[in-house]
């Protein structure tokens, strides 16, 4: 799941291999390694548990010169994250090395059988059974690799994305995919294999994404594709508009950080020739052609994971709010698994920072069986979700590295917001002043934050020094804010481990009330639109309590200052708009929390950011 890194070329290959898995440990990982070939013709593999780091040390004294290399960035699935579990694996006889990302389900089945055929095994791993069913099938067919690989993965149930090493081939790669993602990157006669594009941009911009069942086979610096059937296809060059500031820190010390005060700029990008305040229009380019049927949509189904997920919720308020079109949000996850009801005039609204989420793809793909439309709204250009999808929305949000989602859930509401302005307009569900006011407040968001990200973050620091020790935090919110509370919690789970609870208010009495005591932080999300007094009512409940509140409030509130002392004032907007303004103090709370207890904010334990496998 986590990452690959392949080189052929004339350059250092210790240097390409280790600089480029270290710009894919953003992906989260738990091991790391490379293979290369030796002057006698073998393989050599050097594998470690723990950072890159690591292995860069144990690589230090080491001289490599190898024609071809493969790295991996291992997020372990099947045995745990130590030396031998970790990747590349080579096959029994030594003649071939993997590296593998994803799951191969029916593993065990496969390990039986070649346990009877007289192959043992060093690791726990589903990836050294399929690296040995390759070897075998190449062995008993006496065919070439490419061809043992296509028909090894005929047996093969999972995904997966995978890069070969053959000692007898030393000026020869081979990969291939399957719900897990594969780019290549070309410069002349070089090529770079990778999970995305961050190892690759550093050296050139023309890449090519590599389909499903699809086979790249590069040698002594040519490259030929084939399909499934082994039919030769010719490769789609993409020249990719990422610049290498965008995969880099900057001043910031950590990723998370630098892309939370990224957040005015990402949401200028996403408006960006969408919202035209002297023409007074807005106009979502993706979805023009598909508008008479979402018009005409029965229902809109939203369906995301994780933070994408919080979005889909909040997108549905407003979309229900202003399109008076009936819309569930649904975990993907569950959605595939569940027989759901699709008709042909339900529009599926697919939402995904990577776009490469298996349990998103998969639900997708169970759409289109339904015949029903899909669109999606998505950051990364050239994903799996945005070529499935029918039409959709760039977030332009840049590259997010950090593993807690932050500017990409803002440009997710910023899209949505779009999306639901656009349709009521469309469908005159929204008096014409109502929309115009609308536009106007979308296009003042990214100043609000901005003014809000130079003032807040000491007052957070304060926040955070105060409640680092806390062992649990609840967080409430009613309406848009219900959503807003679950990611804020989920942020403060992610990066400081501290259990966290985000719950509707009202329901706080329903059960959750009883946890409320002097030692329990309680984030109240409490602005002021159409449920503040409810809002102010809970409050006050969790005051008898004695529960420790921290209110993020509109600026100028003077009652719920008289009620606690923690206290971050965020400017006014419409309620619709408000969540990408009081998410901002959550980030930075999470964030700072997690600094305050020494955690690891951009490779938080057991995450990785795009989740390629259920
Ligand atoms: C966000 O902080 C999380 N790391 C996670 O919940 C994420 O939002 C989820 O895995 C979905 O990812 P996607 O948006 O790339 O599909
Ligand atoms: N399933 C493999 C393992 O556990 C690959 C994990 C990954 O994608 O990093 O080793």
């Amino acid at each position: 799941m986590c990452g690959i890194l392949a080189y052929s070329g004339k350059k250092s290959i210790k240097k390409i291999l280790l600089s480029g898995l270290e710009k894919l440990s953003y992906r989260g990982y738990d091991s790391a390694g490379i293979g290369v070939l030796t002057q006698e013709k073998t393989i050599k593999i050097y594998k470690y548990a723990g950072h890159v780091q690591n292995l860069t040390k144990n690589l230090e004294k080491i001289t490599i010169e190898s024609p071809v290399g493969i790295g991996h960035t291992r997020w372990a699935t099947h045995g745990e994250a130590n030396d031998i579990n970790a990747h590349p694996h080579l096959s029994h006889s030594g003649h071939l090395a993997i590296a593998h990302n994803g799951i191969v389900e029916n593993y065990n089945t496969l390990k039986k059988k070649l346990i009877s055929k007289g192959y043992t095994f060093q690791s726990n791993t589903d990836t050294e059974v399929l690296i040995n069913l390759i070897d075998y099938i190449q062995n008993y067919q006496q065919c070439a690799l490419k061809e043992a690989l296509r028909f090894a993965l005929k047996h093969v149930v999972g995904a997966y994305a995978l890069v070969l090493l053959d000692k007898n081939n030393p000026h020869q790669l081979i990969a291939t995919k399957k719900g897990s993602p594969l780019v290549i990157g070309i410069q002349g006669k070089e090529y770079f294999i990778a999970s995305d594009v961050t190892p690759i941009i550093a050296h050139t911009n023309e890449v090519i994404f590599l389909k499903d069942d699809e086979i790249a086979y590069i040698n002594h610096g040519k490259l030929q594709i084939t399909n499934a059937k082994a039919v030769e296809k010719t490769p789609f060059i993409e020249k990719l508009d990422i610049h290498l500031e965008a995969i880099d820190k900057g001043h910031f010390p950590h990723f998370m950080l630098k892309e939370i005060f990224e957040q005015p700029q990402s949401l200028q990008n996403c408006i960006l020739g969408r919202l035209n305040m002297l023409q007074k229009k807005l106009t979502l380019g993706g979805i023009q052609d598909h508008l008479p049927s979402l018009k005409e949509a029965n229902r809109i189904i939203i369906i995301a994971c994780g933070t994408s997920y919080y979005a889909g919720l909040v997108g549905a308020y407003f979309l229900e709010d202003i399109c008076r079109i009936p819309v569930v949000v649904e975990y993907a996850s569950e959605f595939r698994y569940r027989n759901p009801i699709i008709k042909s005039n339900d529009v599926i609204l697919a939402i995904s920072q990577s776009g490469e989420t298996a349990d998103t793809l998969a639900a997708i793909q169970l759409a289109k069986k339904h015949h029903a439309i899909i669109l999606g709204i998505c950051n990364v250009v050239g994903s799996s979700l945005a070529r499935t999808t029918h039409a959709g929305i760039f977030t332009h949000a840049g590259p997010e590295i950090g593993v807690a989602s932050t500017k990409a859930f803002t440009a997710q509401l910023m899209s949505l917001a779009m999306l639901a302005l656009k349709l009521a307009h469309e469908k005159k569900t929204i008096a014409e002043n109502v929309f115009q006011h609308y536009l106007l407040e979308l296009y003042k968001i990214p100043t609000k934050i901005d003014l809000l990200l130079q003032n807040i973050s000491p007052a957070i620091q304060l926040l955070a020094q105060k409640f680092k020790n806390s062992r649990h935090f609840i967080y409430l919110g009613r309406g848009y804010h219900f959503p807003i509370a679950m990611e804020g919690a989920l942020k403060l789970k992610e990066i400081a481990y501290i259990h966290a609870e985000g719950y509707p208010a009202a329901e706080m009495k329903h059960g959750p009330i009883a946890l409320i005591d002097q030692d329990m932080p309680v984030v109240c999300i409490a602005t002021k639109d159409h449920c503040y007094d409810k809002i102010v009512a809970n409050i006050e409940e969790i005051k008898a309590r004695k529960g420790q509140i921290i209110a993020i409030v509109t600026e100028k509130d003077t009652h719920i200052t008289s009620l606690t002392k923690d206290i971050i004032s965020v400017p006014d907007t419409p309620a619709a708009l408000m969540p990408m303004i009081t998410i901002v103090p959550l980030q930075l709370l999470a964030y700072y929390t997690a600094i305050a207890r020494n955690c690891n904010v951009d490779q938080p334990r057991n995450l990785a950011k795009s989740v390629t496998v259920e």
